[in-house]
């Protein structure tokens, strides 16, 4: 009987794809790194949302986020919890604005994920879009679109589809000016772009070190290297997390603080283990090959008569094509998942540490005969 069970998944999983073939480009998850996968199993039956039954597992939970805490330039005062991931972490930010402020109009750049669309749905929130400028939200437009009614800004680090950064130091500015909560999306960019700050290929600033940031979104699962499901959401002082506090007599602790009930403990080993396991050096490293993988698409494709939609700021390229809808299909049928942005007419790669550099000559030819 189990064997048969065993059969029968196996056969189901023989029909995904997997990270490690490479050809995986529109995704912005990975392969877990090997010592999370471990941990992940260590920690398998432990509930974060009863830690009363599970302290040694609260205690990650908070290390994690004392650890990300540090990497992004959290105060003293900070707080946070991990999610699910970029989602959870975005509705939960904007939970906390709409009770903080009562008020209920959130304004997005045009390029936010659509997870902002789900927030917006489930909570009666008015969506009001801050027009681009190439691509990146255009700051001088939010002083202008702020408003009486407006509970939370929200600014982008890593884009969904061009891993761009916005302006968060003038819109911190702005929205402490105006003393509205700004929430910062870093779900992809967390985990990157301090690496990049390090080793000099940015000198945007994007954390808490921009004074006006209330929040921000940063997701272990995608270039953290982590299991899936680990996100986090850091908030800049602690007990904004009591505005969402519900009792909860079933648990052992009596209150919970965080829109899902039962949560995995094991995400929190995981995302523990990897970060203790790489530290700075290890994800520079990581990052750095991103890079560089990043950059010879970057050089293959334009020598190839390719032009790509702006300079990359992160690993990830949008390239323009015509009917991308179409190219990104035909790709699709010869092994390679592309993302595609059928809008703006683009293909967008996700150079992930599966993205391996000797694939990309290989991804170029098949791209080029599929456009001509
Ligand atoms: C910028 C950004 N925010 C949020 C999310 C949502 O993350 P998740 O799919 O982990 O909920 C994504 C996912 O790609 C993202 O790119």
């Amino acid at each position: 009987m189990k064997e048969k069970i065993i059969e029968e998944l196996k056969k189901a999983r023989s029909k995904d794809l997997t990270f490690s073939s490479g050809r995986i480009l529109g995704s912005m998850c990975t392969r877990p790194h090997p010592i999370a996968v471990k941990a992940y199993r260590m920690f398998i039956e432990t509930n974060l949302g009863d830690p009363g039954l599970f302290p040694g597992t609260k205690e990650i939970e908070d290390r994690v986020i004392k650890m990300i805490g540090s990497m992004l330039h959290a105060p003293e005062s900070m707080g946070g919890r991990m999610t699910s991931g970029g989602t959870e972490s975005n509705l939960t930010a904007l939970w906390i604005s709409k009770k903080m402020s009562g008020k209920r109009e959130v304004i997005v750049s045009e390029s936010a994920h659509f997870s902002f669309v789900k927030a917006s749905s489930l909570m009666g929130l008015k969506i009001k879009v801050l027009p681009s400028k190439n691509y990146v939200a255009d700051a001088e437009m939010l002083r202008k679109a702020i408003s009486r009614d407006t509970a939370c800004v929200v600014g982008i680090a890593g884009t969904t589809n061009l891993g761009l950064i916005d302006p968060i130091e003038e819109m911190g500015e702005i929205c402490e000016e105006k003393d509205v909560f700004f929430h910062v999306d870093a779900a992809f960019g967390g985990f990157v772009i301090p690496f990049l700050q390090e080793m000099g290929y940015t000198k945007k600033k994007f954390d808490f070190e921009v004074n006006g940031v209330s929040s921000i979104s940063v997701d272990p699962h995608k270039m953290g290297m982590s299991v899936i499901p680990s996100g986090v959401l850091l908030l800049r002082k602690r007990e904004w997390l009591d505005v969402i506090s519900v009792e909860s007599a079933c648990t052992h602790t009596r209150k919970q603080m965080s829109l899902l009930g039962t949560r995995p403990g094991a995400s929190a080993a995981a995302t523990y283990a990897v970060m203790k396991y790489l530290g700075k050096e290890g994800y520079m490293d990581v990052v750095k090959r991103c890079m560089a993988a990043t950059a010879y698409a970057e050089k293959k494709l334009t020598e190839e008569g390719f032009e790509l939609v702006v300079k990359p700021e992160t690993n990830l390229i949008g390239v323009k094509v015509k009917d991308a809808g179409k190219i990104a299909e035909k790709l699709s049928a010869i092994g390679w998942k592309v993302g595609v942005d059928e809008e703006n007419g683009f293909i967008r790669i996700v150079f992930m540490p599966h993205v391996k550099k000797r694939l990309i000559g290989e991804f170029v030819k098949d791209f080029k005969s599929v456009v001509s």
